[in-house]
């Protein structure tokens, strides 16, 4: 039905030599046309490598920074620029530096969901894919975890030789999902495994059989000889699943988890700004050259 945007829109992406990078979360459709799918870290790391002249970012606003504060000479686009993670925000003014003035030695660890302003105030950035191995790899014994509760908690549990002090930020979507509504998928199909994103609350990720990031869960499916799984994550994941493993079956907590900003990356606004080139992500200099620090830093580490 939307051949002719998909047609227009690999036809605009050849002449303007831009690159389209789509997070799982992004509608099938995004994925679709998409030269690039992934988690955030994967996508950190081809939106550094990227030789386009411009990269067009389905994902939520600080992904769309991150690509930029990498790219500085780039043009990075988003389809929709309203599409923000509630997450990112959430570190209380003046928080950083108290807990800088309590622990001489401290580590400002900051989940690659915040903002520029937030990574420019931290030492290095994580994603759910990379947490535990970055901070194991820090020589600092007292870790300030913002702004993820739930994922600097997972941290926490992995690391016990660390002081975690965890943020008290969470994911509007992953934290809402309920045991209840876990346990209902659990009774229904006992025999699928439950694999979960550390978003979620621990009570939820003590009943998993796998904890991982987006593209942690895919590969866990694509590897596994079961042939039906309980996903606790945002249902964008279910395009990739179902693309790759088209005899296995997916049950997600009801309602499905659904990220509405994530969603606002369609085909026609995709078209739209690979159009126009209107929605451009700009930082402001000063904040994008230290928060490159914390971001170039996390590549590195998590290698
Ligand atoms: P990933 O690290 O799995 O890409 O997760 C990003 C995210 O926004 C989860 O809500
Ligand atoms: Fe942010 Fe949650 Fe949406 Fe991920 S799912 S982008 S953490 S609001």
């Amino acid at each position: 039905m939307k051949t002719h945007l998909k047609e227009q829109i690999f036809t605009l992406k050849k002449e303007k030599n831009a690159v389209i990078l789509a997070h799982y979360y992004a509608p099938a459709e995004a994925q679709e046309v998409a030269d690039y799918v992934g988690d955030s870290f994967y996508l950190a790391k081809i939106a550094k490598k990227s030789a386009a002249d411009m990269i067009v970012f389905c994902g939520v606003s600080f992904m769309g920074e991150s690509a930029k504060i990498l790219n500085p000479d780039k043009k990075v686009l988003m389809p929709d620029l309203r599409a923000d993670c509630a997450m990112a925000h959430m570190v209380a003014k003046g928080k950083i530096e108290e807990m800088r003035k309590k622990y001489e030695d401290l580590a400002v660890v900051c989940y690659i969901n915040s903002t520029a302003e937030l990574k420019c105030q931290s030492d290095v950035c994580v994603t759910s894919s990379n947490a535990i191995k970055i901070v194991k790899a820090l020589p600092n014994k007292n870790i300030f975890f913002i702004p993820d509760r739930n994922l600097g908690r997972y941290v926490a549990s992995q690391v016990p030789e660390k002081n975690i002090i965890i943020n008290d930020g969470c994911c509007p979507i992953h934290a809402t999902i309920t045991k209840e509504q876990l346990l209902e998928q659990k009774e229904q199909h006992p025999n699928a495994p439950i694999l979960i994103h550390p978003e979620c609350e621990p009570e939820l990720l003590e009943l998993s059989d796998f904890i991982g990031s987006t593209a942690e869960l895919i590969d866990y499916v694509a590897s596994s000889p079961l042939d039906e799984f309980i996903i606790c994550t945002e249902d964008g994941v279910d395009y990739q699943l179902v693309t790759d493993n088209p005899c296995k079956k997916f049950f997600y907590p009801n309602p499905r988890p659904c990220c509405a900003d994530m969603k606002l990356n369609t085909l026609e606004n995709i078209l739209s700004v690979l159009e126009k080139e209107d929605r451009e992500v700009f930082v402001d200099e000063t904040v994008a050259k230290k928060a490159w620090k914390p971001l170039d830093r996390m590549l590195e580490l998590g290698r």
